[in-house]
């Protein structure tokens, strides 16, 4: 298990020289999504400080993509162009590309495109490897802290080279719980509802603008539980694994796997009355 630690030092120190053979194991690919994190995130936050260039809008007025969102995608898919040659990629802003190994790497080349086009610090580059089971190895980089979370499955999950376990929390009543919101504003006013009818009955509710750093700081202990409908799988392949390495429980709003967009990661004391208050009952 030495392998983890390279990415938490210096990722220019990793040996890439090998790592194109598949299969590829869950840390070799935890320090190759590190590196591209890192990487990626570099690039576009001392890009930001020469300006934020081009700003469109994609499902809706509210739905940012800014020019550093396409240069971080393309740096990814180019590096894993070289590195992972056989490999899938699905990022959020390009085109997916199928894979030959069974391996695709899922890519949010900034999430938190609203914080990062505000100048604020709520943004990450998240990188994460999949296979037919689900998210092999994860890696959120977060420019504003240089914080760097990473997980391999059925390894851990670390941050600066301390295991993470999330929050031993049991009480819903004293729980501080994350959560985001649709660009759709027909979504966004049913899920204004739901947090308005549950706001007296937990500690309080953080709204942070980054899911994969909102499913980070479950794993972390510094949110209780973390819930979301409407993300894609970019949002969540690498938080969603670092978060359940982490012990914490992550589920659909049922309680079910994951599948579609709904995410609910929480502290196994309180996850069963996560999905009460989800299912619209109160605990
Ligand atoms: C968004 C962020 C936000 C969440 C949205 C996501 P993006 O990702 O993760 O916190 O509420 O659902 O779409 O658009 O900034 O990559």
């Amino acid at each position: 298990m030495a392998g983890h630690r390279d990415a938490f030092d210096d990722p220019s120190t990793i040996d890439v020289t090998d790592l194109h053979r598949s299969p590829i194991g869950a840390i070799e690919a935890m320090n190759i999504a590190a590196l591209l994190s890192r990487e990626a995130g570099d690039a576009v936050s001392i890009g930001r400080t020469r300006g934020l260039g081009r700003v469109a809008t994609k499902s809706s007025v509210t739905d940012l993509v800014t020019e550093w969102d396409r240069t971080a995608e393309s740096l990814i898919r180019a590096r894993l162009a070289v590195l992972r040659p056989e490999d899938g990629f699905t990022g959020e802003e390009g085109r997916s590309d199928p894979s030959s190994s069974g391996i695709t790497w899922v890519v949010d080349p900034i999430d938190g495109t609203t914080n990062f086009a505000y100048g604020l610090p709520g943004y990450t580059v998240s990188v994460a490897a999949c296979d037919a089971i689900g998210s092999l190895a994860g890696a959120v980089f977060v420019p504003a802290s240089r914080e760097l979370f990473v997980a391999a499955r059925g390894h851990g999950a670390w941050l600066a080279g301390r295991s993470l376990r999330c929050s031993s929390q049991s009480d819903l009543a004293v729980s501080l719980i994350g959560t985001g919101f649709s660009y759709e504003a027909s979504v966004r006013t049913v899920q204004f509802d739901l947090v308005a009818s549950h706001a007296a009955s937990i500690r309080d509710i953080r709204r942070m603008g980054a899911a994969s750093f909102d499913l980070c700081s479950v794993a972390a202990g510094r949110l209780d539980a973390y819930f979301e409908r409407g993300l894609h799988p970019w949002d969540y392949a690498a938080g969603m694994l670092i978060a359940s390495e982490s012990g914490a429980i992550v589920t659909d709003f049922t309680g079910g796997p994951v599948t579609g967009d709904e995410v609910l990661a929480s502290a196994p004391g309180i996850h069963r009355s996560m999905v009460t208050l989800l299912q619209g009952g109160r605990k």
